[in-house]
Parts: C-alpha cells; sequence; structure tokens
C-alpha cells in the first residue's frame, strides 16, 4: 500500500492519510465524531434487533468496529461483524491511534487473526477477511447492515461499480440498512438502480448529508 501518515483530526482524534491519493480514512472534522453519526447513529441505533450482523467495507484503523463494539456492550446486543480490507494498518500504525488508549479489545480488533471468527466477548464477533471488495463472495441475505466506507468515487471509481452494489443488495436481509458518507449523484442512481429505497440524511460536522439505503 501507499505511503500513510497519522494525523489529528478537529475533534482530537486520530486518523490516517494517505498523500498520494490525498485521502483521509475520515473527515478531517472529528474521526470519532464522523463514525459516531454516520455509522452508529444513522444505521447501527436503526435497528432494532438484538442480535446484528454487519458487514463494513474497508476496516480500515478499526474505529467503526471498536465505535459498535462500545455501542453493542451499551445497548445489550450480540454483534456479528466482518470487516473487509485489503491493506491492514502495521502495529506501529494502529498502535499510534488514540481512540481508546486503555483498550486492550482495540489492540485486539487488529491482533486477532484474519479469515477467522473470533469472539471479542458476549456482545461481539470479529471476522476480518483481507480481500478486495470486488472479489468478496457474499452470503446471499446474509447482513443486516452495510458500512461502505471505500475512499471516495472520485478516488476509487472501480469500487463504485453497478457489480459490486449489486452483489451488496443480494448480501442484505430484507429490512436491511446500507450507509455511506457520500451523495453523489451517482452513488444514489446505483443504489437505486440494484434495488435500494434511498434516502438523503443530515450528515455530521462538516458534510451537510449522506446516503441511507434500504432493502426493503
Ligand atoms: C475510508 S478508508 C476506511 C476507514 C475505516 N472504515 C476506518 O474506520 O478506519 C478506506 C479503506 O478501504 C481500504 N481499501 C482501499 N481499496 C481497497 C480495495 N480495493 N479492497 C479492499 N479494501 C480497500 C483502504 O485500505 C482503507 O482502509
Amino acid at each position: 500500500m501507499k505511503y500513510r501518515e497519522l494525523v489529528i483530526t478537529e475533534d482530537g482524534s486520530a486518523s490516517i492519510y494517505i498523500p498520494a491519493l490525498k485521502e483521509h480514512y475520515h473527515s478531517h472534522f472529528g474521526a470519532k465524531q464522523e463514525s459516531q453519526h454516520i455509522f452508529i447513529n444513522s444505521a447501527l441505533a436503526q435497528v432494532s434487533k438484538e442480535s446484528i450482523t454487519i458487514l463494513e467495507y474497508g476496516f480500515g484503523t478499526g474505529l467503526n468496529a471498536l465505535m459498535t463494539y462500545d455501542y453493542a456492550k451499551a445497548n445489550n446486543k450480540t454483534i456479528h461483524y466482518y470487516g473487509l480490507e485489503k491493506y491492514p494498518l502495521e502495529e506501529k500504525e494502529y498502535s499510534a491511534l488514540n481512540y481508546d488508549a486503555n483498550s486492550t479489545v482495540f489492540i485486539a480488533l487488529h491482533q486477532l487473526e484474519w479469515e477467522i471468527e473470533a469472539k471479542i466477548d458476549t456482545h461481539f464477533y470479529l471476522k476480518k477477511i483481507q480481500i478486495d471488495f470486488r472479489e468478496f463472495s457474499i452470503r446471499p441475505l446474509f447482513f443486516d447492515i452495510v458500512y461502505f466506507d471505500a475512499f471516495a468515487p472520485d478516488i476509487q471509481p472501480h469500487l463504485w461499480t453497478n457489480a459490486l452494489f449489486e452483489n451488496i443488495y443480494a448480501s442484505m436481509k430484507p429490512g436491511g440498512v446500507f450507509i455511506t458518507y457520500t451523495v453523489k449523484g451517482i452513488v444514489r442512481r446505483l443504489l437505486k438502480k440494484v434495488g435500494f429505497k434511498v434516502e438523503k440524511i443530515a450528515g455530521p460536522p462538516g458534510k451537510r448529508e449522506i446516503t441511507r439505503a434500504w432493502k426493503e
């Protein structure tokens, strides 16, 4: 993977920046704030089931997984979390992230073996899969929630395609929710085309709107 730098965002939480792509892993207004608003409040908190299966495109720093774990514990849920990632962070990179300095859980999320589902505790099971998003073979009707956190469509247009979104749609259960941070027209059109009911909702600070899509 290309050279990556640690950065501190405006809410004080760390993120990663890739100079060659001019892309951040999170909003520079606040990584934690963004994760909480988009993935936790706008998707996870909308699903009322006790047991929830989540697929994340772009495990990256593990921040969304950590916030999801915290939510599961606080709300007495059982979550099965699948994180796809082609370019895992190295130990020196994830050790420098300041999400939860005392958290053995955060380090465990990174150090767990890939390709095997591991039990963190009764609230959270994690399977990290090192793979290109386009090669992940889906299980039909399996996921309740998809966190789509790839780099932006203008940076990685090959990851925002009809074929990929068709697969995602097929992998989700009816009532499932797909969430992503962009409201680009091309993304919303693709989501509609593959069958989702698409809505624009309020975004976190620095981003007026985000996209949420439902499989009916
Ligand atoms: C916006 S960042 C994800 C941020 C992450 N959710 C977090 O909380 O840190 C996009 C992620 O997609 C990964 N990625 C980029 N291209 C990929 C590909 N073709 N297949 C799988 N992962 C890819 C990057 O390595 C990066 O971790």
